[in-house]
C-alpha cells in the first residue's frame, strides 16, 4: 500500500498544513511520499485537451508532470492546502485542474480514497467545500476532511502589522493591532489542538485500514 501526500503550504518553513499533510502519513502505516507542491514549478491545466484525450495522461512538461503517475498508482491520496482569498489557494487547485488529463470516457482516479486537510484563519468551510467540489469531478472518495483554525495570517511575519489597516492583523484584532508584539505563542500549530489531532488520528485510522 502506498499514500501519496501534497501540501500547498507556505513555502520556505514547515507550515501547519505541511505538517497536518505529514501527519495524516505517518499516521496512516503504509509506505509514503511527501510533496510540497509550492516547491515546484507547474501550472494548472493549459486545455490542450486534444494531446491528452487520447492516452489518458496530461502532457504538460514541468515539475508536476511525474507526480500524476505517482498519483495513479497510489492506494490513497491527501491534498492539503492553506486558504488564500478566502478558498483554496491556486496552487493547489492549478494541481488538481490537471486531473483533467485523467478523465476522458473514463475517470482514472474514480473512487480513490483521498483525505483533504485545510488551515487557515477564516473561510475554512469553504476552502473545504471547493476543495470537495473540485475533487467531485473526479467521483473520488473523500474519505476525511481536516480544518485547523490557525489564526496565523502572514502580517505576524512582515514586520509592519502595526502600521496596516488591511492585513490580517488588523482585522482580527481591530485598532489593538497598532500595539501588538508578535511573540512565538501567536503561531498556533495544529499539534496543541485536541478536536485537529482527533481529525488527524481518525483519517491515518481510516488510511491504515484500506
Ligand atoms: C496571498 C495570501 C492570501 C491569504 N488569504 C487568506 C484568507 O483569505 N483567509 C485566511 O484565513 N488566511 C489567508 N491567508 C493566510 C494563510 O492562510 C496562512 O498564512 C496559512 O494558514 C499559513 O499556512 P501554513 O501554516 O501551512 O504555512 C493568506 C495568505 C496569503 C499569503
Amino acid at each position: 500500500m502506498k499514500v501519496i501526500g501534497f501540501s500547498a503550504g507556505s513555502v520556505g518553513r514547515e507550515g501547519n498544513v505541511d505538517r497536518m499533510v505529514k501527519a495524516v502519513l505517518d499516521k496512516s502505516g503504509h509506505e509514503t511520499e511527501f510533496v510540497k507542491l509550492t516547491d515546484l514549478n507547474f501550472s494548472g491545466c493549459k486545455g490542450c485537451v486534444q494531446l491528452c484525450a487520447g492516452p489518458q495522461v496530461c502532457k504538460l512538461k514541468d515539475d508536476a508532470q511525474p507526480y500524476y503517475e505517482k498519483l495513479m498508482d497510489a492506494d490513497a491520496v491527501i491534498i492539503g492546502s492553506p486558504v488564500y482569498m478566502n478558498t483554496v489557494t491556486s496552487t493547489a487547485s492549478a494541481f488538481i485542474e490537471r486531473f483533467f488529463g485523467y478523465r476522458h470516457v473514463d475517470i482514472q482516479i474514480a473512487g480513490k480514497p483521498f483525505v483533504t486537510v485545510v488551515g487557515g484563519a477564516m473561510m475554512l468551510d469553504t476552502a473545504q467545500e471547493n476543495l470537495r467540489k473540485m475533487l467531485g469531478i473526479f467521483e473520488v472518495d473523500v474519505i476525511s476532511s481536516i480544518a485547523f483554525k490557525s489564526s496565523v495570517p502572514p502580517c505576524f511575519k512582515c514586520g509592519r502589522h502595526r502600521e496596516c489597516k488591511i492585513g490580517g492583523a488588523y482585522r482580527m484584532l481591530g485598532d489593538a493591532a497598532k500595539d501588538l508584539t508578535i511573540t512565538k505563542e501567536m503561531f498556533t500549530r495544529w499539534e496543541d489542538d485536541r478536536e485537529t489531532v482527533a481529525a488527524i488520528d481518525a483519517a491515518g485510522e481510516k488510511l491504515n485500514n484500506i
